[in-house]
């Protein structure tokens, strides 16, 4: 069970210091919105390049962006180890996909609330994370969408079937009380933006959810484990 604080809820101005408050998360989730594929703009390439060289924990840079198929590949060789692309942008998600793990990274398709997951289980083998969004892409401290808690299940399930080692990842609205759900129907990395750097503590708030999941998914149908 994974815990990757967004930094999107961090102060954009001090970026290094709010990555250095979280050294205990598993990732840093890096939300790079274009104002195009979402209606938000946050940072991009320059802005991954600079906090590359100012923390050790890797970055999982999620590309809410048009043309990720002609920008995504510089992410990962710039050295960001997980860059996930939504597939309502691309044009060619295998080749996509295998450019990004041929530059180093693992390579994550992303899907907004309303787009279903079972059209891709054949592609399943080219990817390394599947990202479930759990809002509507393009801000943070949106409510939780229960209604993509089946979708969680049914991914957890297509990747259990075909025996891939693709990590179940969801993202909007994950907080102590939505995590559990998120854990028991199937998802094992979980990105949390308000829920971390809108505390007191940070790096507290991230061994909480990191406990909250492991034990919801040791509890539930799936155990918890691949
Ligand atoms: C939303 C972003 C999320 C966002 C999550 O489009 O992809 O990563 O930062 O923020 P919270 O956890 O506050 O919903
Ligand atoms: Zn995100």
């Amino acid at each position: 069970m994974q815990i990757a604080p967004s930094i999107l809820s961090a102060d954009f101005a001090r970026l290094a210091d709010e990555v250095a408050v979280i050294g205990d998360a598993d990732w840093v989730h890096v939300d790079v919105m274009d104002n195009h594929f979402v209606p938000n703009l946050t940072l991009g390439l320059p802005t991954v390049e600079a906090l590359l060289k100012h923390t050790a924990v890797p970055l999982d840079c999620h590309l809410m962006i048009e043309e990720p198929d002609r920008h995504a590949p510089a992410y990962a060789e710039a050295g960001a180890r997980s860059v996930t692309f939504h597939i309502e942008a691309a044009q060619a998600p295998v080749r996509l996909a295998r450019a990004l793990r041929s530059a180093g990274a693992r390579a994550g398709m992303a899907v907004k609330p309303a787009t279903p997951i079972e059209p891709y289980a054949d592609i399943l083998g080219e990817l390394d994370t599947v990202l479930l969004m759990t809002v509507e892409p393009g801000f943070g401290g949106q409510a939780f969408l229960d209604v993509v808690l089946p979708k969680i299940r049914r991914a957890r399930q297509l990747v259990r079937d075909g025996e891939h080692a693709v990590w179940v990842q969801v993202d909007g609205g994950v907080d102590l009380d939505t995590i559990e759900r998120c854990a028991e129907a199937g998802a094992d990395v979980f990105v949390a933006g308000s829920a971390v750097y809108g505390c007191d503590d940070p790096a507290d708030a991230v061994r909480r959810l990191r406990e909250a999941a492991t034990r919801a998914g040791a509890a539930s149908w799936w155990g918890g484990r691949q």
